[in-house]
């Protein structure tokens, strides 16, 4: 036991253990210069959902508001007499998402109370304008698509314009 201590102490073994623990940290360094090289080569992604998407044939929307797409793409699809659009349900207070509330014929916003009338527009509570809508346009097969990059602000009369709504 003591000749194994003293064996330790010995100028190589110390050597060894230097040359060893150097090698090491070496090694260490290295590593993780290649994983950050290698990072490099794949970086961190968010992957969102789609903002154009197929929401089916006008025909399968009926007089009213329609609740179809709401868990899926966050709209409200609307039909009219003569037209029909997208609504973003995204409340324009602090962006919650209001609640469809058929009987009452509008949205309400669970947060702080605002209210929208069927078309979007701000009727109570805090919310500063009406929602938004998206573009909406017919695909060649006949299907509604709907392109949540374009948006339309109903406060500065963009509602008309071409893209906001779909003639049925
Ligand atoms: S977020 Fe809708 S009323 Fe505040």
């Amino acid at each position: 036991m003591l000749e194994a201590t003293k064996n330790l102490e010995t100028p190589l073994n110390r050597r060894r253990f230097l040359y060893f623990t150097g090698w090491g940290c070496i090694g260490i360094f290295l590593m993780t210069l290649f994983g950050g090289v290698m990072r490099f080569f794949f970086p961190r992604t968010i992957v969102e959902p789609p903002t154009r998407y197929k929401i089916g044939y006008p025909s399968q929307y009926t007089l009213g508001v329609s609740e179809r797409f709401k868990k899926q793409f966050r709209i409200w699809i609307v039909r009219e007499a003569d037209r029909l659009y997208v609504i973003e349900a995204k409340c324009t207070h602090l962006g919650c998402t209001p609640n469809w509330l058929a009987a009452e014929g509008k949205f309400k916003c669970p947060c702080h109370g605002s209210g929208f009338t069927p078309d979007g527009i701000n009727i109570e509570g805090p919310a500063p304008r009406p929602m938004e809508r998206f573009k909406v346009m017919l695909e060649t097969d006949g299907q509604i698509i709907v392109d949540a990059g374009v948006r339309f602000r109903g406060e500065r009369g963009e509602w008309d314009k071409p893209g906001a709504f779909l003639k049925v």
